[in-house]
């Protein structure tokens, strides 16, 4: 095993501090003036290369301690669900945080020193993006969860479908992020951090929607979120198991 992967077992497991060069930060959608989604830098180049998921299985084995070899992550949302993503959102992600566009310090040591060159970063999205979605993910399990599934779904079909699809699929050529089989708490810390301004990478359009959303509201549209399903791209039922 690599040194990085016992290392990232160690802070998953027992959550130590990682004493590291503190991670970049820029503005993003806070500044005058931001681009989002600039066409520049290593993810250009890695947008460009040719992803080899056999080699990008090896690079994984690092990420695979915390987002677990399926690539589930975990249902209690610590650690997201990235199997089946689409390789240019992996790319923009991983590129966001290694530039300080997205902060993320507890695999921030890990995002930057296990991919140095662009092709490990294509290499990685590559077979990250081959793995099938586990169905298990995550859901919201309050008693009330048939009405916050319902009302989640009216703000999906009003504000989100067109960008997201009607079965959470994203848009691979939009950089529009795969959401179907995602965990509900990740979700809605990730829907949380959008509305207030801390995922500064998010695309602005996006913002613009859920900007005037309520906590009620950030939680029903979570909730309905984790219920998608993608057909087509979910894992099999392993055999025995209904
Ligand atoms: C020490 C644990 C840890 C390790 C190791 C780790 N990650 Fe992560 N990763 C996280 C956490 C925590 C988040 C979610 C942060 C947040 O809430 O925004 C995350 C988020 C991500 C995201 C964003 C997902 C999304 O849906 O936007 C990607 C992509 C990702 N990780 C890929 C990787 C890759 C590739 C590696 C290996 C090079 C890796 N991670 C290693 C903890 C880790
Ligand atoms: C204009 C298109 C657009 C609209 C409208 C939009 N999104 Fe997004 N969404 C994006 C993009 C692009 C990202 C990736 C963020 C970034 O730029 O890095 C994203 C990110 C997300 C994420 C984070 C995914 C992850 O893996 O971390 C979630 C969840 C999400 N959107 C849900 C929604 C919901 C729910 C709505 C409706 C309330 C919505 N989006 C409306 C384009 C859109």
């Amino acid at each position: 095993m690599r040194k990085h992967t016992l290392l990232a077992l160690a802070l998953c497991s027992a959550a130590v501090a990682f004493a590291q060069v503190p991670a970049p930060k820029k503005p993003g959608i806070e500044e005058k003036g931001y681009v989002w989604n600039a066409q520049e830098g290593e993810k250009v180049e890695a947008l460009h290369l040719k992803g080899d998921p056999k080699n990008g299985k090896e690079t994984y084995e690092v990420c695979g301690a915390c987002h677990l070899p399926s690539g589930a992550g975990r249902a209690d949302g610590t650690f997201p669900q990235l199997a089946g993503q689409h390789s240019t959102v992996l790319i923009k992600q991983l590129a966001d945080i290694r530039s300080g566009l997205r902060d993320n310090p507890t695999m921030y040591p890990f995002a930057k020193e296990a991919m140095v060159k662009p092709q490990e970063l294509a290499d990685t999205a590559a077979y990250i993006n081959s793995l099938c979605i586990p169905p298990d993910h995550g859901r919201y399990e309050g008693p009330d969860a048939a009405a916050q599934i319902a009302k989640g779904h009216d703000l999906y079909e009003n504000e989100c479908k067109n960008c997201h699809g009607v079965n959470g699929q994203g848009d691979k050529e939009k950089f529009y992020p795969v959401i179907a089989g995602q965990h509900y708490k990740y979700l809605l810390r990730q829907m949380t951090a959008i509305r207030d301004g801390k995922r500064r990478n998010a695309n602005p359009d996006m913002v613009k929607v859920i900007k005037k959303y309520t906590d009620d509201q950030l939680v029903a549209i979570s909730a309905f979120q984790a219920s998608m399903t993608m057909p087509g791209a979910m894992c099999k039922a392993k055999p025995g198991k209904k």
